[in-house]
């Protein structure tokens, strides 16, 4: 039997005989009474629980924001939890003076009324602090999208993010340690503690798996794929938990009991991305974040959609894989890599085979992975020569919503004429589906007027949507075929390989900002 340990506040924490499914916030309200950290929503939607988790990222740490509603508590194991209650007690309590410069900015910029979204943004900002020395505003309101303020409205808050810099650098370099010292500070004071906390890490880095062990489940978190897959075919019943942004939902909302679990999280050789065989070879544990990084690299017609994922603290801690095995109807990554031609390395025990994606889905819920197989990588073409691709993500909101109808289109095209066609769509089906009726109407054909009509006839033979609280039957049948036209108007005339459009920000009036959909 192990235990979970991690480092709050310098000190290394011991946490055993716990529930696995315990969530971070939890045990910071509960366990420890640090209720500095608030809960809203319980799903990862309002941020107001928003931690920071330092790791190593080879001889650096790396910051990430995450939602610790959703966080099962091994998720700390090795790693640095920083709370609200961290930067204000290292920092000196009760003046002014000795608020972390987030904080102070925050407060400065009045930034804050009720207070109980506060301790999130003060987190969020604190990994951007931490992560980039120069954000501009998208980066800013980027970083925010995952934090819901009600009543302070978010200009003084984006104020504060403009700020906090300037305050931090006001600290005497001597005194700067790594917690209030910005990302690029030179302070020497601030690497020296910086290096203190990544031995502390280092000194409870695990070289093999762990195993909790408790009544409600059993839980391991092996450290090498083939320990995964030893495990994976033993217990082809437990569950296997990625980022837990989704699983964690059935423990907030649906009190689900989830039993035993395999935990993908610290298996290294699944972190990694690499070029494969004319191919970008993403690895089932790489977040989300770091896999849109790299595909948008590729990519670019796709950043705004990426931009569009969850929330900056849902990509953190989500995978591209554990999106793409998840199989949801309105999994936003996949109509993209479906059109992209994405296939899948799957492993069981000791044998691989791979699948195109879309093969992967046999209906709602329902995967063709066999008992003790799992996704061992995705497998993403690069770019063909003419191709021309887009990807239009419609929803009530800009941030932070989900897909109504979620379309991709990848064309190749020579001379005009479409040579081939990849499209596919979410919110249309039970799972996300390829268009293959359309393709085939398109493909061959004059890239004209004529032929996107056609296309957006034949979507009628590819789908039957349904009607749900975000949009109708109708309205989603009209959307698909819309987009494709757009598509075309964005497409006719333009060199392959251009972005359709330049990336859309967010349109504003002053400070105000209006959302726009699609
Ligand atoms: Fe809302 Fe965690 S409580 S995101
Ligand atoms: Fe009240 Fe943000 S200050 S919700």
């Amino acid at each position: 039997m192990s235990s979970i340990r991690y480092v709050l506040d310098g000190e290394v924490r011991t946490v055993s005989r716990v529930e696995p499914t315990r969530t971070v916030l939890q045990h910071l309200r509960e366990d420890l009474g640090r209720t500095g950290t608030k809960e809203g929503c319980a799903e990862g939607d309002c941020g107001a629980c928003t931690v920071v988790l330092a790791e190593l990222d080879g001889a650096k740490l790396r910051y990430r924001a995450v939602n610790s509603c959703i966080q099962f508590l091994p998720a700390l194991d090795g790693r640095a939890l920083l709370t609200v209650e961290s930067l204000a007690e290292r920092s000196g309590h009760g003046t002014a003076a000795g608020l972390h410069p987030v904080q102070r900015a925050l407060a400065e910029s009045h930034g804050t009324q009720c207070g109980f979204c506060t301790p999130g943004f003060v987190m969020s900002l604190f990994a951007l602090y931490k992560g980039q020395p120069a954000p501009d505003r998208k980066a800013i309101t980027d970083t925010l999208a995952g934090n819901l303020c009600r009543c302070t409205g978010y200009r003084p808050i984006v104020d504060a993010a403009w700020t906090m810099y300037a305050l931090g650098r006001s600290i005497p370099t001597s005194e700067q340690d790594w917690l209030r010292a910005p990302a690029g500070s030179t302070s020497r004071a601030a690497a020296a503690s910086e290096a203190a906390l990544a031995r502390r890490l280092r000194a409870i880095r695990r070289r093999r798996g762990f195993v909790l062990r408790h009544p409600a489940g059993t839980f391991h978190a092996p450290r090498t794929v083939a320990e995964l897959a030893a495990l994976r075919e033993r217990w082809p019943g437990a569950r296997l938990l990625a980022g837990g942004t989704d699983l964690g939902l059935w423990v907030t909302k649906h009190y689900r009991p989830l039993g035993d679990l395999i935990a993908v999280g610290e298996v290294a050789e699944l972190r990694q991305v690499s070029m494969e065989d004319g191919c970008l070879a993403i690895g089932a544990v790489v977040s989300l974040t770091d896999a849109f990084d790299a595909l948008a690299h590729h990519y670019p017609e796709l950043s705004e959609l990426f931009r569009r994922f969850g929330s900056p603290p849902i990509r953190n801690a989500g995978t591209l894989a554990g999106n793409v095995a998840n199989g949801s109807p309105i999994g936003d990554s996949i109509p993209a890599l479906i059109a992209l031609g994405a296939r899948l390395r799957l492993r069981r025990g000791m044998a691989r085979r791979e699948l195109a994606l879309e093969a992967l889905y046999l209906g709602y819920q329902e995967t063709a992975l066999e008992p003790g197989e799992f996704i061992e990588t995705v497998l993403v073409p690069l770019r063909p020569p003419g191709l021309h691709l887009a990807a239009y993500k419609v929803s009530k909101r800009f941030d932070q919503d989900i897909s109504a109808v979620c379309g991709a289109f990848a064309l190749t095209l020579a001379h005009g004429v479409v040579r081939a066609a990849r499209i596919a769509f979410g919110g249309m089906a039970a799972t996300p589906k390829r268009a293959t009726a359309c393709e085939a109407a398109l493909s061959g054909q004059p890239w004209g007027e004529a032929t996107c009509v056609q296309g957006a006839a034949a979507l009628a033979r590819d789908y039957a949507p349904i009607s749900d609280l975000r949009a109708s039957a109708g309205y989603r049948a009209t959307v698909a075929g819309n987009l494709l036209r757009r598509f075309y108007l964005e497409t006719a005339g333009q060199e392959p390989g251009r972005p359709c459009r330049p990336p859309v920000s967010p349109l504003r009036v002053g400070d105000v900002q209006l959302e726009v959909a699609g």
